[in-house]
């Protein structure tokens, strides 16, 4: 018997509702029943009535299984809305509120990228670090304006993270764990994030344990992306690296993204690491791989494997045969492989 999973769909900008109905439509394909309800959010929403994310929709939220998101974000150059609204208000309000503190992305590389045949995961840290918030602003417009934005990260933050990649880790084939930071410079911050690395390795004594500065860590993914099995790093760090090791991995339509709040205390949150893309939006030509393997992670994170697994499949075994098919057509050839 299958049980229905109750779904929040945040389709929102651009070609977000191009790629969600794609990613929904191979979940239905998979047998799986969805109960999905639609949440009017984002840059439109925001230009329309000016609600962001009120207290009454969080609220709501809370009560579904899941939450799938496409794509957040008004056109480029679009100055109505003022940077952050949507990203502060909407996507890290989710994250925070959510306490989704586990930003889940793997990458396979596709043929012909520089990534090719490898397969890595970063997890990256979603709730503290330079996104937390933390600082402010001093005579804001005078010649002696003092801006200030520090990196919260805390132990239980640091440690609950490091634990969740190190358990991620120690199921791949070949267990090992990378942490990047830039220690020698961030050296409290680093300092905590090394300690509890090497606390945490003791308990997992099969994953080999590694650490690359970050800065490295952007030649290696260029140049030697086969090292890497789990990368751990913090919340900007992660923000940076992954659209890196997209970009090498086949390129950002094909990266996917999960949102985690792993001790299941509310609904975890799988969106597409791309934007909205204004500028190819209702042509077809959205790649929607990053949004179905997203779907995939969902489908993972409901519990259902067999599912989750069929899709992932698919998804690495077309994602090199999608030159030049529309949006619809690159699902219906993966369809075809399911
Ligand atoms: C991402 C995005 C977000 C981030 C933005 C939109 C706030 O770049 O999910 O990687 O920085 O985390
Ligand atoms: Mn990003």
């Amino acid at each position: 018997m299958t049980q229905k999973h109750r779904i929040a769909v945040i389709s929102g900008d651009g070609i977000g509702p191009e790629v969600v109905a794609e990613a929904l439509r191979v979940v239905s394909a998979c047998g799986i029943e969805l109960e999905t309800t639609s949440f009017d959010l984002g840059a439109a929403r925001y230009l329309r009535d000016g609600m962001v994310l009120d207290d009454a929709t969080l609220g709501e939220l809370r009560t579904f299984d899941a939450i799938l998101l496409g794509a957040i974000g008004p056109a480029l150059g679009d100055s109505r809305i003022p940077g952050g609204t949507l990203e502060r208000g909407l996507l890290l309000r989710l994250r925070f509120e959510l306490d989704l503190y586990i930003n889940f992305r793997p990458f396979r590389g596709v043929p012909g990228s520089l990534a090719e045949a490898c397969e890595f995961a970063i997890v990256r840290e979603n709730t503290e670090g330079p996104y937390a918030g933390e600082g402010g602003v001093l005579r804001k417009g005078t010649s002696h304006e003092v801006a200030t934005q520090g990196s919260v990260n805390t132990r239980m933050g640091v440690e609950r993270c490091v634990r969740f990649a190190f358990e991620r880790a120690s199921r791949l084939s070949v267990p090992r764990l990378t942490l990047v930071h830039k220690t020698n410079v961030l050296t409290f911050a680093g300092d905590l994030w090394q300690r509890v690395v090497n606390e945490v390795a003791s308990e997992y004594p099969t994953v080999a344990v590694d650490y690359n500065h970050v800065d490295a860590a952007c030649i290696y993914l260029v140049d030697s992306p086969s090292r890497y099995g789990i990368i751990v790093t913090d919340n900007l760090f992660g923000d940076i690296l992954s659209d890196l090791a997209g970009a090498v991995s086949g390129g950002i339509g094909f990266a996917a993204s999960a949102n985690l709040n792993p001790s299941r205390s509310g609904p975890s949150l799988f969106e597409p690491v791309h934007g909205a893309a204004h500028d190819i939006t209702g042509q077809g030509r959205a790649n929607p791989l990053a949004a179905i393997s997203s779907a995939a992670l969902m489908l993972e994170h409901l519990g259902e494997n067999e599912a989750a697994l069929k899709v992932h499949a698919a998804v690495a075994d077309c994602a090199e045969a999608i030159a030049g098919l529309s949006t619809t057509e690159i699902t219906d050839a993966l369809l075809q492989r399911m």
